[in-house]
């Protein structure tokens, strides 16, 4: 009888020593360094730091840089201690197919505060996104400086600042807040182009509730002080708020689709999906309606727009204005709209340094802008005044007047005061400038221009009611329409409201190769 064998072992793959060695580095810096922070920190519904960033990015794109990296923190008993990855994951990846550079700090490392090694990693990953002009996204979830490493983590900040400026118009920057950002952390995002904020979670704030009380006795909470509803509504800090990180990667995704790899390259174009010649009742419907009825404007832009979609930006803030990017026939466009809907569509302070800022990022970044007009003027009052109307207020005009990408503007309804300069009229270089038949383009309104011309002339009269609308129907009709303007060629045609959609992707197309020379100078002065 023949002896019981064992089965020949299949060959074990061939493993170095060395690559064993690597693999248990990398193992351990991947893995957290407390489960129970990891734990706590999926608690309170936050993700970990590599799964936003496999969340964000495209399927098996990321490429980790620096996971080796180690902790400068040897002070306060850190010395012994292994930070995994100094508490910032980087690296490269790839977002609809297109290259992106990401950091995601890591709060279950010492609260995600920023060390010099931590703001190094991320100051190499900006390096690196400026050189290969591809956008670099943060998400953020940090205590701030971290406490332990003194003076060299206020340096590393100053050093990411720098960069974030030096980026700044050369490749887009988004920053997501996922958690706590305190003191000096808050201006890295403050310098970004888009702050995305998580309803709850996400804290924005430069002193704490307890730091505000003891020095000016006023009380808050984290949420009041600096939540995402504050900073999306009162502040502008925030961008777009999401009810979840899932929502926010959903949203930033969407958001790059709209902008440049970097300030040399187009937008890139999606097939188009709508009729470039089609047609609105809808805005005909709007035409007519009295210059007393408030309608949406928004119900103007989603007509104008392929598929009518339009992604908004800083919805919540200064509603008086409307902001974001749609696209037509297939382009991507930036929109700025007086929204009547709100203040009558004035111009206030927030508004202005609003479509300022939104104005400035379409220029830097080569996409077209689309300017709907529909403006009483500046919204008047002490508050306004006193705040700096005049200096703030300046800084759309200046942001038109200095920006030189295509610009096309439609006056849908009023455009008065100082405000119809502003909005991309002819005089600031508005390229091709429409109206609708129902526009009105003046000094001011009807009722106010009689109030002021003909005081006397009313109070004498045997009926001042009768003779006072006798006047304001003579102005009416002799100002209150686009014809003044474009018999002066202030306006380069009035159209149909219907045909608002093709008349607009007309021009942009004929747009499209426009170049302009500007002064050369080091740089403007913008009033800040
Ligand atoms: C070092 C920090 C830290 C920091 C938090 N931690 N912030 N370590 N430096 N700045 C550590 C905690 O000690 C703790 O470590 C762990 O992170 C988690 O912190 P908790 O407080 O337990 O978490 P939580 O209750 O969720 O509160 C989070 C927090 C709070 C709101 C962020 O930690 C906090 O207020 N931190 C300080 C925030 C702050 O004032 N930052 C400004 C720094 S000055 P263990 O080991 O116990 O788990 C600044 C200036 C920059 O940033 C200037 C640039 C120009």
């Amino acid at each position: 009888m023949a002896e019981k064998t064992d089965p020949p072992k299949p060959p074990k793959a061939f493993v170095s020593r060395k690559t064993e060695d690597l693999q248990k580095k990398r193992q351990r810096a991947m893995s957290p360094e407390s489960p129970e922070r990891a734990a706590a920190q999926k608690a309170q519904g936050k993700l970990l730091a590599r799964e936003r960033i496999e969340l964000l990015l495209d399927d098996d794109s990321f490429e980790e840089v620096d996971l080796l990296v180690e902790k400068r923190s040897r002070e306060f008993g850190l010395e012994a201690r292994y930070l995994p990855s100094d508490g910032v994951v980087t690296g490269m990846g790839r977002i609809n197919g297109r290259s992106v550079c990401v950091y995601s700090q890591d709060f279950t490392v010492l609260g995600g505060s920023l060390g010099l090694a931590h703001a190094m990693k991320i100051c190499k990953i900006m390096d690196l996104a400026i050189e290969a002009g591809v956008p670099v996204i943060g998400l953020c979830d940090s205590g701030g400086a971290r406490i332990q490493e003194g003076v060299e983590s206020l340096g590393g900040y100053a050093e990411i600042f720098y960069r974030n400026v030096q980026a700044s118009g050369a490749v887009p920057q988004i920053s997501a807040i996922l958690g706590p950002c305190a003191g000096g952390a808050v201006y890295s995002p403050a310098l970004t182009d888009f702050v995305f904020m998580i309803d709850g979670t996400s804290h924005m704030f430069i002193t704490g509730p307890e730091v505000i009380r003891n020095a000016t006795g006023e009380s808050c909470d984290f949420e009041s002080l600096g939540g995402a509803q504050t900073h999306a509504e009162r502040s502008g800090v925030c961008h777009f708020t999401a009810g979840s990180e899932h929502d926010c990667f959903r949203q930033i995704r969407e958001l790059l689709e709209y902008l440049p790899q970097n300030c040399h390259e187009r937008a890139a174009a999606a097939m188009p999906s709508d009729d470039p010649n089609r047609k609105s009742e809808v805005l005909d419907q709007i035409a007519e309606m009295t210059a007393q009825k408030p309608y949406r404007m928004h119900d103007v832009i989603w007509e104008i727009a392929d598929g009518h979609q339009f992604f908004e930006v800083q919805k919540d803030f200064a509603r008086n204005i409307v902001v974001g990017f749609l696209r037509l026939n297939g382009e991507s466009v930036g929109v700025v709209a007086n929204n009547p809907a709100v203040l009558s569509g004035a111009l206030d302070i927030n508004a202005s340094e609003k479509g300022a800022r939104f104005v400035r990022f379409c220029d830097a970044f080569g996409i077209p802008i689309l300017t709907l007009v529909d403006v009483p003027g500046y919204w008047p009052g002490l508050e306004q005044e006193w705040g700096g109307i005049i200096r703030r207020g300046a800084k759309l005009l200046y942001a038109y007047c200095q920006s030189n990408v295509p610009k096309v503007t439609v006056v849908v309804r009023k455009a008065y005061g100082g405000a119809y300069d502003v909005m991309s009229s002819k005089h600031i270089r508005g390229d091709i400038n429409y109206a609708w038949p129902c526009a009105e383009i003046a000094v001011m309104g009807p009722q106010g221009a009689v109030d002021i011309l003909f005081k006397n002339d009313i109070k004498k009269s045997p009926d001042p009611a009768k003779r006072r609308a006798e006047l304001i129907a003579d102005y009416t009709a002799k100002f209150a329409s686009p014809y003044q303007a474009a018999a002066h060629g202030y306006i380069d045609e009035v159209i149909a409201a219907s045909e608002t959609r093709p008349k607009i992707i007309r021009a942009l197309r004929f747009l499209r190769n426009k170049k302009v020379a500007g002064v050369k100078k080091k740089h403007g002065n913008i009033p800040l």
